[in-house]
């Protein structure tokens, strides 16, 4: 069985990630979305917060699951009976890191693999950071993120 882990903040979850979790849980078996939860990140919502919602925009996906997760990524994929790490790239800009993230994982366990997957077009342009700039000021987030997504942003920023 091909498990895979996407790992990453979804603070808030957007478009962009939703659709690289579509088309990761076709790549693999089982896709477990792993939600960072980083005492020193400050992040706008809960790690609950930001569980609850990636879960209901991802409930037709019977092969998909999401968890939170603290410490080393690559621990985490190993206690998930995981070899395989998901990311997205939107463009040249984000693979310097996404380079250097995967290097590190592949140096702490040669045995886990990280896929790149290229974002959407539509999405390329895409992050959570916009989105909170453009909820914070009152601006509408409808066309980035899922309807779930966008109402408890509304509500958060009420
Ligand atoms: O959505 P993000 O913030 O770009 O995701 C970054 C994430 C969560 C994938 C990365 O920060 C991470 O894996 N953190 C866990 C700590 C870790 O394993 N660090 C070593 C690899 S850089």
């Amino acid at each position: 069985m091909k498990i895979g882990v996407y790992p990453g903040s979804f603070d808030p979850a957007t478009y962009g990630h939703l659709d690289i979790i579509k088309r990761a849980s076709q790549l693999v078996d089982y896709l477990i979305v792993g939600v960072l939860n980083n005492v020193r990140k400050k992040p706008l919502l809960t790690v609950e917060e930001r569980i609850k919602l990636l879960q209901d925009i991802t409930e037709d996906l019977d092969n998909v699951s999401v968890e939170a997760f603290s410490g080393l990524l690559v621990d985490f994929v190993k206690e998930k009976n995981a070899n395989i790490i998901i990311r997205g790239l939107r463009a040249v800009t984000d693979f310097e890191y996404e380079l250097q993230m995967a290097q590190v994982n592949q140096s702490l366990d040669k045995n886990i693999e990280t896929i790149f997957l290229a974002t959407s077009v539509q999405y390329s342009f895409l992050s959570s950071s916009l989105v909170k700039e453009i909820a914070k000021f009152g601006g509408n987030v409808d066309s980035l993120v899922p309807q779930k997504v966008s109402d408890y942003m509304k509500k958060k920023y009420i």
